[in-house]
């Protein structure tokens, strides 16, 4: 049996038990190790992918319950704006030990597709559902805003 969906476009079916999360089967089962286990709580957005376009804490996700949906981990973002992130999480130094980068990758992602020019403190609340516990706030929101510029400066 198990349950099947799509995982950055392509189809899987996991074995996965109806007690086991969506971020157990991804990191175990699947060997996506980019999505992170954090508090397992629903507390910390480590382990933040998307489904069907939304976010999702995925150590709250019962597996079963993705079922035919579509699934995205920060291992599938692709593109201009992922590419953007990236160079400038690199060059902000954004993070310290970047346990919590993953899942702020894939939110600042989200906010960025739906506003390419995000105000700080936008970004600030888009960020608020991701801790980080080396307290590398600054640094994050600089790389964010960095890669709208980066984005600003592609669209001119
Ligand atoms: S590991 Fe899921 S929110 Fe912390
Ligand atoms: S950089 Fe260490 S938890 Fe955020």
């Amino acid at each position: 049996m198990g349950t099947s969906f799509t995982l950055n476009g392509e189809p899987v079916t996991v074995a996965a038990d109806g007690n086991s999360t969506l971020l157990l089967a991804l990191r175990n089962e699947l060997g996506l190790q980019g999505t992170r286990f954090g508090c397992g709580a629903e507390d910390c957005g480590a382990c933040t992918v998307l489904i069907d376009g939304h976010l999702h804490y995925s150590c709250g996700q019962f597996v079963e319950d993705t079922a035919g949906k579509h699934v995205e981990t920060v291992e599938g973002l692709r593109g201009p704006i992922a590419d953007a992130l990236r160079t400038a999480f690199f060059e902000a130094g954004a993070g310290q030990c970047r346990y919590c980068l993953s899942g702020i990758f894939v939110t600042a992602h989200d906010l960025l597709m739906r506003n390419r020019q995000p105000a700080r403190a936008e970004i600030r609340a888009a960020l608020s559902r991701n801790l980080c516990r080396c307290g590398a706030h600054g640094s994050i929101l600089r790389g964010v805003e960095k890669a709208a510029t980066l984005l600003a400066d592609m669209d001119r």
